[in-house]
């Protein structure tokens, strides 16, 4: 029997998409920790169906939202407080698109209306949910808030593009509102930065493969898992972590903190030559 962590919780899950979501296992995990949720996402995700499954499996109503829209947003929280029966004790947002990335505009070619969308859609939504539970006083006293982020936000990662300038806007408001909503209501919010994960948006990133075979090379545990970082928001949700507030949190394998590995030297060594174009020039891509 799995230890009851989040029992008598009440929680609101964004971003569920698909049985590899990470928000998807985060939905399960919390309902067998104990708690009583509401899932949403967008219109369009909803209409693909897969998300009925789980709202019929976990007994959680679906809501639908674009999380660009306040309104949507706050429709989210008064509902989930009617049918939950009472104030939310955890959020996660699990939410990120680039149409930068899935137009394939390079990083110094960006189109600026996609890139304010990257930004409204990945991050500024973040805020947006939060200051729509605030106005609500939808969120209880030492709840709960966490967002997904990558390492990208804080070093450089080819081919991750605008959405590394999305998560460091999102882990940035991690810290701009925990301080706010901290001394407020003791309410904590946090980023978890986890490993590269083969899910609808990871699939998304250009050369995702080379890039999950590097990271689990670099990471002294491997990669962390999509259900393996469930288990770490249920552990941020619960009551075992109420002084921890306005962190970026890696959930990585240890590949944050690493420089080179024996695996990773290995695998470098065997393909020496410098990428180079027709021309015989090198290609520092
Ligand atoms: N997969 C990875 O490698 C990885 C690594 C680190 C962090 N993350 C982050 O984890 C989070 C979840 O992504 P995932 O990997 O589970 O992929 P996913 O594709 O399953 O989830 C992304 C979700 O964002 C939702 N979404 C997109 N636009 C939206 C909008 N306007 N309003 C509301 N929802 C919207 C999608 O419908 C989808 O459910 C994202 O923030 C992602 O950046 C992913």
């Amino acid at each position: 029997m799995s230890i009851q962590l989040l029992e008598g919780k009440r929680g609101v899950i964004f971003g569920a998409l698909n049985e590899a979501s990470i928000a998807w296992k985060v939905a399960e995990k919390a309902v067998a920790a104990g708690a009583k949720i509401t899932l949403s996402n967008t219109p369009m995700a909803l209409r693909m169906g897969e998300l009925d499954a789980l709202g019929t499996k976990l007994n959680a109503k679906i809501i639908a939202a674009d999380a660009t829209n306040t309104e949507d947003l706050l429709n989210v929280f008064k509902e989930s407080m009617e049918v939950l029966g009472g104030k939310v004790d955890f959020v996660l947002h699990s939410i990120g698109m680039s149409p930068n990335v899935r137009k394939k505009h390079t990083y110094d070619d960006l189109d600026y209306d996609m890139l304010r969308q990257t930004l409204d859609i990945s991050a500024i939504s973040f805020h947006k949910m939060i200051q729509q539970a605030r106005k609500l006083d939808a969120i209880s006293e030492g709840g709960s808030i966490v967002a997904l982020s990558y390492v990208a936000s804080q070093r450089t990662f080819f081919g991750y593009n605008d959405m590394a300038d999305a998560k460091a806007l999102l882990e940035s408001i991690a810290r701009s509102f925990g301080y706010i909503y901290g001394r407020e209501k003791s309410v904590r919010v946090n980023t978890i930065s986890q490993s590269p994960t083969m899910t609808t948006a990871g699939a998304g990133i250009k050369g995702m493969n080379d890039l999950l075979d590097f990271s689990d090379k670099m990471s002294p545990l491997g990669n962390a898992t999509a259900d393996e970082c469930a288990d770490y928001c249920i552990v941020m949700f619960s009551d075992l972590t109420k002084k921890v507030t306005m962190q970026n949190l890696f959930h990585d394998g240890g590949f944050s903190s690493m420089g080179m590995s024996l695996r990773a030297m290995n695998q470098y060594s065997k393909s020496l030559d410098e990428f180079k174009d027709e021309q015989g020039r090198i290609i520092y891509g």
